[in-house]
Protein backbone atom coordinates (compact mmCIF):
# COMPACT_ATOMS: atom_id res chain seq x y z
CA UNK A 1 0.00 0.00 0.00
CA UNK A 2 1.35 3.43 -1.02
CA UNK A 3 0.24 6.47 1.84
CA UNK A 4 0.36 9.49 1.29
CA UNK A 5 0.28 11.91 4.34
CA UNK A 6 -0.58 15.64 3.66
CA UNK A 7 -0.47 18.55 5.38
CA UNK A 8 -4.42 19.46 5.74
CA UNK A 9 -7.91 18.98 3.78
CA UNK A 10 -6.94 20.95 0.51
CA UNK A 11 -3.43 19.25 0.41
CA UNK A 12 -5.20 15.63 0.26
CA UNK A 13 -7.67 16.85 -1.80
CA UNK A 14 -5.06 17.86 -4.14
CA UNK A 15 -2.74 14.67 -4.62
CA UNK A 16 -6.23 12.66 -4.76
CA UNK A 17 -6.88 14.73 -7.82
CA UNK A 18 -3.53 14.09 -9.19
CA UNK A 19 -3.35 10.44 -8.78
CA UNK A 20 -7.00 10.35 -10.13
CA UNK A 21 -5.94 12.63 -13.23
CA UNK A 22 -2.98 10.51 -13.64
CA UNK A 23 -4.90 7.67 -14.56
CA UNK A 24 -7.17 9.44 -16.45
CA UNK A 25 -4.72 10.69 -18.67
CA UNK A 26 -3.08 7.54 -19.20
CA UNK A 27 -5.76 5.53 -19.92
CA UNK A 28 -8.58 7.86 -21.00
CA UNK A 29 -11.26 5.34 -21.75
CA UNK A 30 -10.64 4.80 -17.88
CA UNK A 31 -13.65 3.31 -15.92
CA UNK A 32 -13.51 5.22 -12.82
CA UNK A 33 -15.65 4.38 -9.19
CA UNK A 34 -16.87 7.64 -8.00
CA UNK A 35 -17.74 7.86 -4.33
CA UNK A 36 -19.66 10.85 -2.73
CA UNK A 37 -19.62 12.72 0.64
CA UNK A 38 -18.01 15.28 2.39
CA UNK A 39 -14.17 13.84 1.41
CA UNK A 40 -13.83 13.59 -1.73
CA UNK A 41 -15.75 17.69 -2.69
CA UNK A 42 -12.21 19.12 -2.54
CA UNK A 43 -10.93 16.61 -5.06
CA UNK A 44 -13.59 16.89 -7.98
CA UNK A 45 -13.33 20.57 -7.30
CA UNK A 46 -9.78 20.49 -8.22
CA UNK A 47 -10.48 18.11 -11.26
CA UNK A 48 -13.04 20.55 -12.52
CA UNK A 49 -10.25 23.29 -12.38
CA UNK A 50 -7.89 21.33 -13.89
CA UNK A 51 -10.58 20.19 -16.79
CA UNK A 52 -11.38 23.81 -17.41
CA UNK A 53 -7.57 24.95 -17.78
CA UNK A 54 -7.57 22.32 -20.70
CA UNK A 55 -5.50 19.77 -18.50
CA UNK A 56 -8.45 16.78 -18.49
CA UNK A 57 -10.07 15.38 -21.04
CA UNK A 58 -13.53 12.94 -20.02
CA UNK A 59 -14.66 12.40 -23.20
CA UNK A 60 -14.16 8.85 -22.95
CA UNK A 61 -14.60 8.68 -19.03
CA UNK A 62 -16.84 6.01 -17.89
CA UNK A 63 -17.56 6.44 -14.20
CA UNK A 64 -19.78 3.93 -12.02
CA UNK A 65 -20.72 5.25 -8.68
CA UNK A 66 -20.47 3.46 -5.35
CA UNK A 67 -23.88 4.00 -4.09
CA UNK A 68 -27.51 5.69 -4.05
CA UNK A 69 -30.10 6.24 -1.23
CA UNK A 70 -33.35 3.80 -1.76
CA UNK A 71 -36.32 5.93 -2.49
CA UNK A 72 -34.89 9.32 -2.71
CA UNK A 73 -35.30 11.20 -6.03
CA UNK A 74 -32.51 12.21 -7.78
CA UNK A 75 -33.11 15.29 -7.97
CA UNK A 76 -33.24 15.85 -4.14
CA UNK A 77 -30.23 17.65 -2.77
CA UNK A 78 -29.01 15.19 -1.02
CA UNK A 79 -29.37 12.15 -3.52
CA UNK A 80 -25.80 11.00 -4.86
CA UNK A 81 -27.15 12.12 -8.85
CA UNK A 82 -27.78 15.16 -7.43
CA UNK A 83 -24.01 15.33 -5.66
CA UNK A 84 -22.23 14.10 -8.25
CA UNK A 85 -24.23 16.27 -11.16
CA UNK A 86 -23.29 19.14 -8.87
CA UNK A 87 -19.76 18.82 -7.68
CA UNK A 88 -18.16 17.17 -11.17
CA UNK A 89 -20.66 16.50 -13.88
CA UNK A 90 -22.19 19.75 -14.70
CA UNK A 91 -18.74 20.90 -14.90
CA UNK A 92 -16.81 18.52 -16.95
CA UNK A 93 -17.05 16.85 -20.29
CA UNK A 94 -18.31 13.42 -20.09
CA UNK A 95 -21.03 12.11 -21.43
CA UNK A 96 -23.90 11.64 -19.18
CA UNK A 97 -24.29 8.04 -21.16
CA UNK A 98 -21.24 7.11 -19.31
CA UNK A 99 -22.15 7.76 -15.85
CA UNK A 100 -23.74 5.27 -13.87
CA UNK A 101 -25.33 5.93 -10.46
CA UNK A 102 -27.79 2.90 -9.23
CA UNK A 103 -31.41 3.92 -9.85
CA UNK A 104 -32.87 5.53 -6.60
CA UNK A 105 -36.75 4.92 -7.80
CA UNK A 106 -36.08 1.75 -9.13
CA UNK A 107 -39.47 -0.31 -8.55
CA UNK A 108 -37.18 -3.59 -7.25
CA UNK A 109 -34.36 -2.47 -6.12
CA UNK A 110 -32.61 -5.46 -5.54
CA UNK A 111 -33.47 -6.50 -9.40
CA UNK A 112 -31.80 -2.94 -10.03
CA UNK A 113 -28.07 -4.06 -7.73
CA UNK A 114 -28.23 -7.32 -10.28
CA UNK A 115 -28.53 -4.69 -13.00
CA UNK A 116 -25.80 -2.76 -11.81
CA UNK A 117 -23.18 -5.67 -11.16
CA UNK A 118 -23.53 -6.46 -15.23
CA UNK A 119 -23.24 -2.88 -16.10
CA UNK A 120 -19.82 -2.92 -13.65
CA UNK A 121 -19.26 -6.81 -16.47
CA UNK A 122 -20.21 -4.57 -19.22
CA UNK A 123 -17.71 -2.03 -18.81
CA UNK A 124 -14.76 -3.99 -18.28
CA UNK A 125 -14.49 -3.72 -14.32
CA UNK A 126 -13.58 -0.76 -12.91
CA UNK A 127 -10.02 1.09 -13.25
CA UNK A 128 -9.53 3.01 -10.35
CA UNK A 129 -12.23 2.96 -7.52
CA UNK A 130 -12.44 6.18 -4.91
CA UNK A 131 -13.49 5.44 -1.88
CA UNK A 132 -13.88 7.58 1.31
CA UNK A 133 -14.28 5.77 4.99
CA UNK A 134 -17.15 6.18 7.66
CA UNK A 135 -16.22 6.39 11.36
CA UNK A 136 -17.24 2.96 11.73
CA UNK A 137 -15.09 1.49 9.31
CA UNK A 138 -17.88 1.35 6.62
CA UNK A 139 -16.81 1.78 2.49
CA UNK A 140 -19.75 2.85 0.53
CA UNK A 141 -22.70 1.73 2.23
CA UNK A 142 -20.94 -1.76 3.60
CA UNK A 143 -21.64 -1.75 7.34
CA UNK A 144 -20.38 -3.59 10.36
CA UNK A 145 -20.99 -6.91 9.94
CA UNK A 146 -22.23 -7.19 6.30
CA UNK A 147 -20.68 -10.18 4.33
CA UNK A 148 -17.37 -9.56 1.69
CA UNK A 149 -18.39 -11.63 -0.60
CA UNK A 150 -21.72 -9.83 -1.84
CA UNK A 151 -21.71 -7.32 -5.32
CA UNK A 152 -24.25 -4.44 -5.27
CA UNK A 153 -26.96 -4.98 -3.00
CA UNK A 154 -29.69 -3.51 -0.97
CA UNK A 155 -28.45 -2.62 3.02
CA UNK A 156 -30.74 -1.03 5.85
CA UNK A 157 -28.72 1.75 7.18
CA UNK A 158 -27.00 1.50 10.63
CA UNK A 159 -28.43 3.91 13.71
CA UNK A 160 -24.76 5.56 13.56
CA UNK A 161 -24.53 6.37 9.67
CA UNK A 162 -28.57 7.72 9.82
CA UNK A 163 -27.23 9.83 12.64
CA UNK A 164 -24.08 10.94 10.96
CA UNK A 165 -25.99 11.31 7.68
CA UNK A 166 -28.65 13.66 9.21
CA UNK A 167 -26.64 16.65 9.31
CA UNK A 168 -27.28 16.67 5.45
CA UNK A 169 -31.09 16.37 6.17
CA UNK A 170 -33.54 18.39 7.85
CA UNK A 171 -34.01 16.02 10.83
CA UNK A 172 -32.70 12.56 11.19
CA UNK A 173 -36.63 11.06 10.52
CA UNK A 174 -35.67 12.61 6.52
CA UNK A 175 -32.89 10.14 6.08
CA UNK A 176 -33.31 6.97 4.09
CA UNK A 177 -33.26 3.65 5.57
CA UNK A 178 -32.07 1.88 2.82
CA UNK A 179 -29.53 2.29 0.39
CA UNK A 180 -27.69 0.50 -2.82
CA UNK A 181 -24.30 0.02 -2.83
CA UNK A 182 -21.71 -1.79 -4.71
CA UNK A 183 -20.50 -4.89 -2.43
CA UNK A 184 -17.01 -5.39 -0.74
CA UNK A 185 -16.64 -8.05 -3.54
CA UNK A 186 -17.41 -5.14 -5.99
CA UNK A 187 -15.00 -2.95 -4.31
CA UNK A 188 -11.90 -5.47 -3.88
CA UNK A 189 -12.32 -6.57 -7.48
CA UNK A 190 -11.77 -2.71 -8.85
CA UNK A 191 -7.89 -2.89 -10.01
CA UNK A 192 -6.62 -0.11 -7.78
CA UNK A 193 -8.00 1.95 -5.08
CA UNK A 194 -7.82 5.55 -3.90
CA UNK A 195 -9.10 5.75 -0.45
CA UNK A 196 -9.49 9.05 0.69
CA UNK A 197 -9.36 10.02 4.68
CA UNK A 198 -9.95 13.79 6.16
CA UNK A 199 -10.27 14.80 9.61
CA UNK A 200 -8.57 13.71 13.57
CA UNK A 201 -11.91 12.40 13.74
CA UNK A 202 -11.25 9.40 11.54
CA UNK A 203 -8.03 8.48 12.66
CA UNK A 204 -8.63 6.03 15.07
CA UNK A 205 -10.91 4.27 12.31
CA UNK A 206 -7.70 4.44 9.81
CA UNK A 207 -5.34 3.08 12.28
CA UNK A 208 -7.89 -0.25 13.50
CA UNK A 209 -8.44 -0.41 9.74
CA UNK A 210 -4.81 -1.08 8.35
CA UNK A 211 -3.50 -2.42 11.94
CA UNK A 212 -5.93 -5.04 13.23
CA UNK A 213 -7.22 -8.15 11.81
CA UNK A 214 -9.15 -7.76 8.56
CA UNK A 215 -12.37 -8.44 9.74
CA UNK A 216 -16.13 -7.56 8.53
CA UNK A 217 -17.07 -5.82 11.64
CA UNK A 218 -14.43 -3.19 9.96
CA UNK A 219 -15.12 -3.55 6.21
CA UNK A 220 -12.42 -1.17 5.37
CA UNK A 221 -10.38 -3.95 6.92
CA UNK A 222 -10.31 -5.66 3.79
CA UNK A 223 -8.65 -3.18 1.87
CA UNK A 224 -5.50 -4.63 3.86
CA UNK A 225 -6.04 -7.93 0.76
CA UNK A 226 -6.04 -5.72 -1.97
CA UNK A 227 -2.59 -5.58 -4.16
CA UNK A 228 -3.12 -1.82 -5.52
CA UNK A 229 -4.89 0.54 -2.38
CA UNK A 230 -3.43 4.38 -2.28
CA UNK A 231 -4.41 5.56 0.62
CA UNK A 232 -4.45 9.44 0.79
CA UNK A 233 -5.04 11.20 3.64
CA UNK A 234 -4.39 14.45 5.58
CA UNK A 235 -2.21 14.69 9.04
CA UNK A 236 -5.07 14.58 11.58
CA UNK A 237 -6.55 11.57 9.77
CA UNK A 238 -3.53 9.60 9.10
CA UNK A 239 -2.18 10.67 12.41
CA UNK A 240 -2.39 7.03 14.52
CA UNK A 241 -1.83 4.82 11.81
CA UNK A 242 1.68 6.56 11.41
CA UNK A 243 2.55 6.49 14.96
CA UNK A 244 2.24 2.49 14.11
CA UNK A 245 4.85 2.90 11.45
C1 LIG B 1 -20.04 7.76 -0.19
C2 LIG B 1 -19.85 6.57 0.61
C3 LIG B 1 -19.54 6.60 2.07
C4 LIG B 1 -18.62 7.74 2.49
C5 LIG B 1 -18.35 7.68 3.99
C6 LIG B 1 -17.53 8.87 4.46
O1 LIG B 1 -20.32 7.41 -1.55
O2 LIG B 1 -19.96 5.53 0.09
O3 LIG B 1 -18.95 5.38 2.44
O4 LIG B 1 -17.42 7.65 1.78
O5 LIG B 1 -19.57 7.69 4.69
O6 LIG B 1 -18.31 10.02 4.35
P1 LIG B 1 -17.68 11.46 4.50
O7 LIG B 1 -16.77 11.64 3.35
O8 LIG B 1 -18.87 12.40 4.41
O9 LIG B 1 -17.00 11.50 5.81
Amino acid sequence: MKIYVTEDYQAMSRKAANILSAQIILKPTSVVGLATGSTPVGMYKQLVTWYEKGDLDFTAVKSVNLDEYVGLDPTHEQSYHHFMQTHLFDHVNINPANTNIPDSLAADPKAECEWYNQVIRQLGGIDIQVLGMGHNGHIGFNEPGDAFELETHVVNLTERTIQANSRFFSSPDDVPRQAMTMGIKSIMMARKILLMVSGEDKADAVMRAFTGPVTPQLPASILQLHPYVTLVGDKAALSKLMETK
